[in-house]
């Protein structure tokens, strides 16, 4: 990393696809420092006292929506959840008038999770506070791809040349999105497999190969990363029934065994267990699903850091 570069060279984080390669291993250093506080007894630092920060999350989050808050905590900063149910949105306020009253009480930066891809992008040219996209929609999830590629790191020592496979709903997932773009920028081979109805041939435009055989393609991958079957956006019908996808495309016990014994299995949350990944696998298999969700406040940390104090050095 070139000495001068130690700010992001933006106001937002609004993707993975707009960042450079020095931007995301800069977030990943500030995140590795900030790591080790949280293995502290005294998990708190001062550095974003005075700053006030909306947490503002129109769709379910367990994982996203708890390390942000705990991230913004751990740095001192004052913050507001406000969930789609708990708003004044259910009396018909727009999400535009919900952001320009709470910027009337001076925020510094809004987090925003959202079924309509593109809405961050669409706050951010609205506000001067920072916003950073906590998931849109089946476009980008920026900060769980940052914080997968700070784990494979802490495993691997580095990202290049390894091969990683994203297993599963393709089509509906932020996260398969973001991480084939932080995984190519990064170095790695990125191969995608799933039923071929949750997994367009135009994927490969985004820098992946398509494997659809996923029996072939297992016992060469270093990483497997598989994702959640999302029923919720699913309006026909992509898979006969989930007993055919474990059938087919679940990790399951046999399945296991034709991996790598170096292999490391990955999982965003939330798992549906049985369908996606079988239970026993952990048994035979080192998995870091809970050391992604550890990693995932400091490197949420790290990019409240890196917008709130570290000025970006020039807007895009
Ligand atoms: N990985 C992830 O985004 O999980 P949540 O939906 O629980 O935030």
């Amino acid at each position: 990393m070139e000495e001068k570069k130690k700010k992001l060279k933006r106001k937002d984080l609004l993707g993975i696809k707009e960042l450079e390669k020095w931007e995301i291993e800069l977030i990943l250093e500030t995140a590795k420092g900030f790591k080790t506080i949280l293995e502290r007894p005294l998990k708190k630092l001062p550095t974003l006292r005075g700053k006030t920060i909306l947490n503002l999350f129109f769709e379910p989050s367990t994982r996203t929506q708890a390390s942000f808050d705990l991230a913004a905590k751990r740095l001192s900063a004052d913050i507001i959840n406000i969930s789609k149910d708990k708003s004044s949105v259910r009396k018909g306020e727009t999400l535009l008038d919900t952001l320009k009253n709470i910027e009337a009480m001076k925020i510094d930066a809004v987090i925003i999770r959202h079924w309509g891809s593109g809405t961050p992008h669409f706050l951010a040219r609205h506000t001067k506070a920072c916003v950073i996209n906590a998931g849109d929609g089946i476009h980008e999830h920026p900060t769980q791809a940052l914080l997968d590629i700070f784990t494979l790191q802490e495993k691997f020592g580095k990202i290049e040349g390894l091969k990683v496979l994203i297993l599963g709903d393709i089509l509906h997932s932020r996260v398969a999105r973001s991480n084939i773009f932080a995984l190519n920028k990064m170095g790695a081979e990125v191969f995608l497999s799933g039923p071929p109805t949750l997994l367009p041939p135009q994927f490969s435009l985004l820098g992946a190969k398509i494997e659809y055989n996923v029996d072939k393609i297992l016992p060469e991958v270093d990483v497997v990363m598989c994702l959640r079957l999302q029923r919720e956006r699913m309006k026909g019908c992509y898979i006969p029934s989930l007993r055919e996808y474990r059938k087919f495309w679940g990790l399951t016990k046999e399945r296991a065994k034709k991996l790598k014994k170096s292999i490391v299995v990955m999982h965003p949350g939330p798992v549906n267990w049985g369908v996606e990944i079988d239970y026993e696998v952990l048994d035979i298999l080192p998995n870091i699903i809970l050391e992604q969700v550890t990693n995932g406040v400091a490197i949420r940390m790290a990019v409240l850091y890196l917008l709130l104090v570290g000025e970006h050095a020039e807007e895009t």
